[in-house]
């Protein structure tokens, strides 16, 4: 089984983005996961396609977009225009959600649902064929550096079950990546639930200063899957 760990540069230094993304690229990064709000659909507000297609040059791994926004459709062109490779939205942001996972494809990008602790999962039952992605959220969006939301280790497996049913049926494979409160105490029950990949911002970001800096995360990250 293969991992994939993806920092969220909601905490990086954004004052040296560019540097901070080649930095855990470096060390082990498998995607870079870029945090887009509004103050609407989620009370924060961060960056938007210019600092997306500003970071592109500076790495190679996939730039994993997972959009905060409500409406959603409008951005997704520009996101792709900025070199987006993977591009998530929260299905109840969005009034047609098969729309909006073909528009994402249609602009050469992989497509994913992100569901809240709480959002239903019945939202991807008939749209199995359009995903390449389905993101958990374990905490409620908006914000960095919260708590891992125990309850959500349920649904992963809910998820990882409905995958497992679509590949055995002979569809796509989708990657079941989660996002919130993952750290390297917690990602190995993340795991066994069923993730294959992981979003991890405070645990990678906060690491800065530590001995190794981020490569000793990135270590104890594969350590804990191993
Ligand atoms: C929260 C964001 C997450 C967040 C994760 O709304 O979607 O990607 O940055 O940060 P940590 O790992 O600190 O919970
Ligand atoms: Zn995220």
């Amino acid at each position: 089984m293969s991992f994939r760990i993806a920092p969220s540069i909601l905490s990086a230094d954004f004052a040296r983005l560019g540097e901070e993304v080649r930095a855990v690229q470096a060390a082990g990064a498998d995607l870079i996961h870029f945090d887009v709000m509004d103050n609407h659909y989620v009370p924060n507000l961060t960056v938007g396609p210019l600092v997306c297609e500003a970071i592109r040059p500076h790495v190679t791994i996939p730039i994993d977009v997972h959009l905060m926004v409500e409406p959603v459709d409008a951005l997704i062109p520009m996101f792709a225009k900025a070199g987006a490779n993977i591009i998530t939205f929260h299905p109840e942001a969005s009034r047609h959600v098969d729309r909006t996972l073909s528009l994402i494809r249609e602009h050469g990008c992989k497509a994913g649902l992100v569901f809240n602790p709480a959002t239903p999962l019945e939202y991807m039952d008939y749209v199995m064929g359009k995903l390449d992605i389905v993101l958990m959220m374990s905490v409620n969006p908006g914000f960095g550096g919260q708590s891992f939301i125990e309850a959500v280790l349920p649904k992963i497996s809910a998820v990882k079950k409905k995958i497992d049913a679509h590949v055995s049926a002979g569809g796509q494979p989708i990657w079941l990546e989660v996002d919130g409160g993952v750290k390297v105490d917690n990602i190995r029950r993340v795991a066994e639930a069923g993730a294959d990949t992981f979003v991890a911002g405070s645990a990678v970001f906060g690491a800065r200063d530590a001995d190794g800096g981020y490569k000793t995360v990135f270590e104890k990250f594969r350590r804990a899957l191993a």
